[in-house]
């Protein structure tokens, strides 16, 4: 009576059991096909760059589709439909020649590892046989580690962002660790700064101020790129991480334009950014830190906007909040200033994680994507899981009591809390919360372990991530969790993407991953036909049978030619 077909009646299409597989699995009625894969050309010079035993080589690795596809959006541009994409970090040991033996070796390994991530712009049609890459299209652009950017807001140009490189503290390069998206209203993509801290190390002697303590930076980089470049090097440019945790705005109609750190919307590890607009036509935006204890914000412009208006300044002028849950089920946004935090407005945007705790956030389980309802004022964020609730702060951070929305200590399964704003208004400081659901395994246990009533043997899941309502307000819930399908985890199978009805609380499993990848990043193409769907870190030799794994983008669609969202 629990299975996946017992709630189909929910649903316009009968939900799927777990894989365990190397291959992508979506209901009856349903087709898949790659849309591009890491490595595949943007323009037609990159054509074979592809080797399924060597991966890319340094000169084509920003011509071509980026590595771990991430956070991604579509935008309508002059009759042309335009993806930009996010490519949120790299697998060493897949995309260095294997002499490398995961480690760059050379300032040109280095640089191919930094030209396979940040974000894609790329054109897509669909020519009669299902979607593709339009290659060589003017829309098409690389943007990494490497780009020309530059910054706006409070922070901007103040000494704790001047580089030997940049005195003025105003023309910052590049935009790493790129996880999840937004868009704005005026249809601009918002690209997420999240990991940024292990890009970068000490070849000498450095500060480690409580500023790198809070965020994680010091020690080794990940990636080596300190040896082979001073930018990335603690001990010569102390101040570089602090051009890094931004979210970056990017406009996919102009390849020229240089994209736009903006500090008013302070710096942590953003998962991504939702865009909603408050009664009286301020510009909202929620966004999450993805760390174990740390906080939630939202920004709120100090000017209004509406269709057609001028954009200036509702991305650099602003107030930053960070959320204080209460036990009761209220809560409310706490605003960073100096009055409130006794600490400079730039100190504030550049250490928010520092500004929040002076004003007593909430520490949470770790908060990955916010998605804002279309029809309603109500937003919802996936809290993923939180192996250190109530046993350890994080480095330099608060202590994490379990209690109002991050109910249960050594929480591997995650739960998506929602809230409503007062006056069903966004930019009111009031809300209410509650948990949409909370994520357990009801074949392993019989307390909170076992999730919430809306979790069921046929729809179980851990660690909500990516997610993304749809047009008609149905939510779409996006797993990076624990695929092992063992212990806690029976039962689960690989990563999936659900779909759920936020008004009678049901959850039905739409797509299984392959075996190894986690799910990230939803849109739809202009007609709502079809949905692209991002794969990160498949395992096997997903998609192709043989070679390398690689990360895509694939698109799912109905036989019947119907909408899917
Ligand atoms: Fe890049 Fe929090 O996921
Ligand atoms: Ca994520
Ligand atoms: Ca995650
Ligand atoms: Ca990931």
């Amino acid at each position: 009576a629990t299975s996946a077909r017992a709630q189909a009646a929910a649903f316009d299409f009968e939900p799927i059991d777990i894989a365990t597989d190397f291959d992508i699995h979506v209901p009856a009625g349903y087709q898949w096909k790659p849309l591009v894969r890491w490595g595949d050309a943007l323009w037609s010079e990159a054509d074979g760059a592809y080797s399924p035993e060597t991966g890319v080589p340094a000169d084509m690795a920003d011509k071509v589709f980026g590595e771990n596809t991430d956070g991604m959006e579509l935008f309508s541009i002059d009759g042309k439909q335009v993806i930009a994409v996010n490519s949120e970090y790299v697998n060493p040991k897949i995309n260095l020649p294997a002499a490398s033996e995961g480690m760059p070796k050379s300032a040109e390994e280095v640089q191919l590892l930094k030209h396979m991530q940040g974000v894609t712009v790329m054109e897509v049609a669909d020519s009669g046989d299902g979607f593709a890459v339009v290659k060589d299209s003017p829309f098409n652009r690389r943007i990494h580690h490497d780009t020309q950017m530059v910054m706006d807001g409070p922070a901007a140009g103040s000494d704790l962002v001047k580089t030997s490189a940049d005195p003025e503290g105003m023309t910052p390069l590049g935009t790493m660790n790129n996880c999840g998206s937004g868009r704005t209203l005026w249809n601009t993509y918002l690209t997420c700064e999240e990991n940024f801290n292990g890009y970068f190390g000490a070849t000498g002697e450095y500060d480690a101020t409580e500023g790198f303590k809070r965020y994680g930076i010091g020690g080794e980089g990940r990636y080596a790129y300190e040896k082979f470049d001073p930018r990335y090097d603690l001990s010569k440019e102390p101040n570089e991480p602090h051009r890094h945790g931004w979210v970056t705005e990017i406009d996919p109609a102009d390849p020229t334009s240089a994209p736009i750190k903006h500090t008013a919307l302070g710096r942590f590890k953003h998962e991504n950014a939702a865009m909603v607009q408050a009664a009286d036509g301020r510009i909202v935006v929620y966004m999450g830190d993805d760390e174990r204890g740390e906080f939630m914000y939202k920004y709120v412009s100090n000017g209004t906007w509406a269709e057609g208006e001028p954009t200036d300044g509702l991305l650099s002028d602003g107030t930053l909040y960070v959320a204080k849950f209460n036990d009761d089920q209220t809560g409310e946004w706490l605003a960073l200033t100096p009055e409130t935090t006794g600490m400079p407005i730039e100190e504030i945007l550049v250490h928010a994680r520092i500004a929040g705790s002076k004003v007593g956030a909430t520490t949470m389980d770790r908060p990955e994507w916010i998605a804002a309802h279309p029809l309603k004022a109500e937003a919802y964020c996936a809290l993923t899981n939180n192996k250190n609730r109530g046993i350890k702060p994080n480095a330099g951070g608060d202590e994490t009591p379990v209690g109002g929305p991050n109910p249960r200590e050594t929480n591997n399964y995650g739960q998506i809390v929602r809230w409503t704003p007062e006056g069903d208004d966004h930019g009111a400081e009031a809300f209410a919360w509650d948990l949409y659901v909370m994520a357990g395994n009801p074949e392993v246990y019989d307390n909170a372990y076992g999730g919430s009533a809306n979790v069921t043997p046929g729809n179980m899941f851990n660690s909500p991530d990516g997610m993304a309502f749809d047009t008609k307000g149905l939510l779409w819930i996006q797993t990076d969790g624990d695929y092992s399908n063992e212990g806690d985890f029976a039962g689960m199978g690989n990563n999936q993407m659900l779909v759920g009805n936020t008004d009678t609380g049901e959850i039905a499993r739409f797509l299984t991953a392959p075996y190894g990848a986690e799910v990230t990043g939803l849109c739809w193409s202009e007609d709502r036909k079809v949905a692209f769907v991002g794969i990160q870190h498949p395992g096997g030799s997903w998609p192709d049978g043989a070679g390398k794994p690689r990360s895509s983008v694939i698109a799912v669609w109905r036989e019947d030619g119907a909408t899917i969202g």
